[in-house]
């Protein structure tokens, strides 16, 4: 099947890579001049695991091409994913200027036989009904359909060719079919629906992990009031198949680029139309109140920041990423300066992006080095470079050993013999 994919982005770019690797032919409009160059050329501009090798491998078999021109891509394509960014307004709402723009310009091109435009960008709801009206109010050829993307950041690719469903929002079965066929040899449990419940479940899935976090994250607040452990709290409420052990993971809160904005996105859909959003504000504040939480416990236990040196582990939102964008690591690092403590950081990979969003820290290129002359340990993103250090190592570093575990990484047991005074986020101390 010919295929274009309009926009080179993250979602863009991942979708192009793994159509073509199912063996269809794909154009993919990519207007950012330098990111092009890159993409002509057969090199992947972002880091994810495995893309820059499916990259490679299909635009050398030439099932792979970068336009820069939309007009050109959307004549080639049967089948026309719409994957331009959708970033958050002021109000929380999806900016949708890149997708109506971008849908505006397919729509000029008049198709001679039916054609398929797929939703792939999270979009705000009602969006698919609002562009096919457009296009039947035109009489064009064009029908709208809704697929969108669960990939997480790291892991996009595996997570694209054994994904737990693929959701197609279309009015009927025939409008879905292409996208069946495009799909059909990752052989992956699908399931058809209206474009609006597609949508739909694209936002609920994030705000319902969203929610899932802040649950125990409330429910690790309550282990330190009463001195249980959530590790064990969530492990046995996931043994309920009803609940499953996934997803509860007490720490800092959830970051980056989704889930923040999935809510955010989802209260606003529900205000528009008079719907209570309460309990997607109670995950948010959680959430917001999670680092403030965790740096009032480390000022507590020190008696006070004002001219303290703190080690930070870990600035990026989770590991194996660079990507900082709403981590809360980045949150903890600026209000322990604000507190007045020195904050000595180190992240693998995030330090360079870290840097122009917590103005106030020192970096250090070695996790080690970071932790000389601390007054305490911080970890903020569980990598394994930390995980795998010998604590002993670590110990002998800092003025004390103390440590604010904000992933749960270490065992406190193992700590406490070591002589560590361990402090974990919703752990028994
Ligand atoms: C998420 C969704 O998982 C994905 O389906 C969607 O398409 C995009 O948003 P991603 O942002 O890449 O993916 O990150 P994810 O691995 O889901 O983690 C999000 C945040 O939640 C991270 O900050 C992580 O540390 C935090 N988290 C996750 C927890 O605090 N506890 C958990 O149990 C799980």
């Amino acid at each position: 099947m010919q295929v274009a994919v309009i926009g080179g982005g993250y979602v863009g770019l991942v979708q192009a890579a793994i159509v073509a690797d199912l063996g269809h032919d794909v154009m993919c409009c990519e207007i950012d001049p330098e990111k092009l160059a890159a993409l002509q050329q057969g090199k992947t501009p972002i880091y994810e695991q495995g893309l820059d090798e499916i990259v490679a491998r299909n635009h050398a078999k030439k099932r792979l091409i970068f336009v820069s021109d939309l007009a050109e891509a959307t004549r080639f394509g049967e089948v026309i994913f719409i994957c331009v960014a959708t970033p958050a307004n002021e109000d929380g709402s999806p900016n949708m200027d890149a997708y109506w723009d971008a849908f505006g310009k397919i729509l000029d091109i008049p198709a001679d036989k039916p054609k398929i435009i797929v939703n792939k960008s999270t979009v705000a709801v009602g969006t698919a009904r609002e562009a096919q009206r457009l296009a039947d109010e035109k009489g064009s050829n064009y029908h709208v359909v809704s697929n969108p993307e669960f990939l997480r950041q790291g892991t996009a690719v595996s997570d694209a060719y054994n994904a737990d469903r693929i959701i197609i929002g279309a009015k009927g079965y025939a409008e879905a079919a292409a996208l069946l066929e495009i799909y059909r040899d990752l052989n992956r449990p699908t399931f058809i629906c209206d474009t609006t419940s597609a949508e739909l479940i694209k936002y609920a899935s994030n705000c319902f992990l969203a929610s899932k976090i802040s649950f125990i994250n409330f429910m690790a607040e309550l282990c330190e009031a009463y001195g249980g452990d959530v590790k064990d709290v969530a492990r046995g409420m996931g043994m309920d198949k009803r609940i499953g052990p996934s997803f509860l993971q007490a720490g800092i809160g959830y970051g980056g680029s989704c889930f923040g904005k999935d809510v955010d996105a989802l209260v606003h859909a529900a205000q528009l139309k008079d719907v209570r959003p309460e309990a997607l504000l109670a995950a948010r504040s959680v959430n917001h109140h999670q680092p403030v939480r965790f740096v009032d416990r480390i000022e507590r236990t020190l008696g006070g920041l004002e001219g303290k040196t703190i080690a930070l582990w870990g600035l990026a939102f989770k590991p194996e990423t660079d990507d900082i964008r709403d981590s809360k690591a980045i949150d903890i690092a600026n209000e322990l300066v604000r507190r007045g403590a020195v904050v000595h950081a180190h992240d693998p990979e995030a330090m360079k992006r870290a840097a122009a969003a917590a103005p106030g820290v020192c970096f250090f290129d070695a996790h080690l080095d970071a932790a000389v002359g601390a007054e305490a340990l911080v970890l903020a993103t569980e990598w394994n470079v930390y995980r795998n250090t010998d604590p002993e190592e670590i110990r002998q570093r800092l003025v004390r050993p103390v440590i604010f575990d904000g992933r749960n990484m270490f065992d406190p047991v193992e700590m406490r013999r070591g002589g560590w005074k361990y402090y974990g986020v919703g752990r028994a101390e």
